[in-house]
């Protein structure tokens, strides 16, 4: 007799608990809608609160809620794993998306600034990252954590100068292999996404400028940026048991940008 197979069983996400940083805006509210219409209990981290609060009364129940912090303090990281194990009593999936980009020449980017960007970009999800496996192994069920790179942690921007940006991405993507070789064996899966080019706020003023979105059309295979939607299969497939034999990979959702 054959095993009965239900292919979209494996995406099921109900009853586990996500935390999302960086979902008070862009990538970051898109995953906590898409992992809370997968079944989701799902917590929305970012500074701005009131944001925060608009995105759990629009998912509306109580599989919704919203942690103000800033990934930066030194309690930060321990304060959002708190607040999802005291609020669902365990923590299964952290996106670690919260990130921010600057664009300018290595030659007037202070070291300091260079020094800030990586402090939100790559410290932040690493302190976020080894809090978070820790009450994951010691739940016994394991976890997953999903890391956001981008295709400037792949090669450099080119005429695009992001110093800061292109070091912590590429930082982000070894770091998902290291901590995911690490922790392959405790239950903890580790991988990454790393986007093209989607427009949000952290990138309005490069789509709203001819230089701007001839740099991505020309540089992207598909001559185009990618629609909001076209990242949540790349998330459910990582967040879910469709991936159960899959960690340390960085995988590119870019139009095909890195194929070139
Ligand atoms: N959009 C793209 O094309 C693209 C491409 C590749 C990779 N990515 C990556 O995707 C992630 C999301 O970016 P996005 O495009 O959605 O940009 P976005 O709309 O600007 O969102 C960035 C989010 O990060 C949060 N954040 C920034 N600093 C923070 C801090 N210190 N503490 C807590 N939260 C902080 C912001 O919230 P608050 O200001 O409320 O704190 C905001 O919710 C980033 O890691 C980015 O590098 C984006």
């Amino acid at each position: 007799m054959s095993t009965p197979i239900d292919p979209t069983a494996l995406f099921d996400l109900d009853g586990q608990v996500c935390v999302v940083t960086g979902a008070s805006s862009g990538l970051g509210a898109r995953f906590a809608r898409v992992l809370h219409a997968a079944g989701a209990k799902v917590v929305v981290a970012a500074r701005r609160a009131e944001r925060l609060e608009e995105l759990v009364a629009e998912l509306g129940d109580d599989r919704a809620h919203a942690v103000a912090v800033d990934v930066t303090d030194a309690d930060g990281p321990q304060a959002l794993v708190d607040g999802a194990v005291e609020r669902f009593g365990q923590l299964d999936l952290v996106v670690n998306n919260a990130g921010i980009s600057n664009v300018e020449s290595a030659l007037t980017y202070e070291t300091e600034q260079f020094r800030s960007e990586i402090e939100i970009n790559l410290i932040a999800p690493y302190a976020i990252a080894r809090l978070a496996a820790a009450q994951m192994i010691s739940q016994e069920t394991g976890g997953v954590i999903v890391n956001l790179g981008s295709v400037l942690g792949h090669g450099g921007g080119g005429k695009l100068k992001a110093p800061g940006y292109a070091a912590s991405k590429g930082g982000i993507h070894n770091l998902t292999r290291e901590l995911a070789s690490e922790w392959a064996n405790k239950g903890v899966r580790v991988n990454a996404i790393a986007p093209g080019w989607f427009r949000t706020e952290m990138n309005d003023e490069m789509f709203d400028t001819d230089g701007g979105m001839g740099y991505i059309t020309d540089n992207t295979p598909m001559r185009r940026p990618g629609n909001p939607d076209e990242l949540d299969g790349a998330l459910l497939f990582l967040a879910s048991a469709a991936s159960t034999y899959v960690t340390g990979h960085v995988l590119y959702v870019d139009g095909g940008w890195t194929a070139i």
